[in-house]
């Protein structure tokens, strides 16, 4: 059996070193960008309209990262708090705080137990964070306490495609199947970390099981002037032009439980 707590420290591990190699350098661009987008290609939420008006929401961010996401919605008058188990990124998110001059609170916690009270948000959501490194189980129980009735998760992860596509070793997803659906569950990457990548019919029993209704599953394809990102490598422009690269999943709690 998987020890959970192995698991954390083994992503937490990797985030720091993604962090000193990436993230803490991409941290100042992506804070700046003005127009809320999602995932490797950048796809305008605008095109979508998946988060709809975020004006006065309390939202928790789920494995935040540097928190640019969160600082988008904080812009557009969101009151954001930042969940993430890797000190190095809360430091680079924390930096870009003082920077840009926007404070919203960062909390250093793992997000299949957060240290935050029950029924305090009105939007959950998660960028490549707890949607793609946490159990999908725990987090997802997780986000339906942390919300209130009527509260909304909003998660971006890799499509069940991509990862079926993308080699063991390093490499961008081919056009073939490289691996078993039945072993996607948990991913233990070769020199990397432990990813969770549940098929759609596992995603809707898991967002069923905690009291979610299932909104949308947008399926993301890379736009028409798309660039392949060089240190993420999971699949080329060019691929996911063809093929969905990433499932944006929508979903709501009742408004009585
Ligand atoms: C890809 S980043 C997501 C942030 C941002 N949206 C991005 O794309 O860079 C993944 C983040 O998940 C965090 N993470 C991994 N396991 C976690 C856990 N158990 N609880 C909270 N955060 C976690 C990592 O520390 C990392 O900062």
């Amino acid at each position: 059996m998987p020890d959970p707590g192995a698991d954390v420290a083994r992503n937490r591990a990797l985030w720091t070193i993604v962090n000193s190699e990436y993230t803490d350098g991409q941290a100042d661009q992506a804070w700046a960008a003005a127009e809320i987008t999602w995932g490797l290609f950048q796809v305008p939420e605008r095109d979508l309209g998946v988060l709809g008006d975020v004006a006065g929401l309390d939202v928790i961010e789920l494995g935040c990262g540097t928190a640019y996401l969160s600082s988008w919605l904080a812009r557009r008058g969101a009151r954001p708090v930042g969940v993430d188990v890797t000190p190095a990124q809360l430091a680079t998110a924390a930096r870009c705080q003082e920077r840009f001059g926007l404070a919203f609170p960062l909390v250093e916690g793992d997000a299949e137990d957060v240290p935050l009270p029950d029924a305090s948000f009105d939007l959950a959501v998660s960028e490549y964070g707890a949607s793609v490194w946490c159990d999908p189980g725990r987090w997802v129980a997780e986000a339906a306490r942390l919300l209130r009735p009527g509260g909304r998760l909003v998660f971006l992860t890799n499509s069940v495609l991509a990862t079926l596509c993308v080699p063991e070793e390093d490499g961008f997803a081919q056009e073939r199947l490289l691996r078993p659906q039945r072993a996607l569950s948990r991913v233990d990457w070769p020199g990397g970390g432990i990813e969770f990548h549940p098929s759609h019919g596992d995603w809707i029993r898991v967002l069923r099981a905690s009291g979610f209704v299932v909104e949308a599953l947008h399926e993301l394809y890379a736009p028409a002037d798309a660039e392949t990102n060089g240190y993420y490598g999971i699949a080329t422009a060019e691929w996911a032009r063809r093929w969905p690269v990433e499932d944006l999943w929508a979903a709501r709690l009742p408004h009585r439980p």
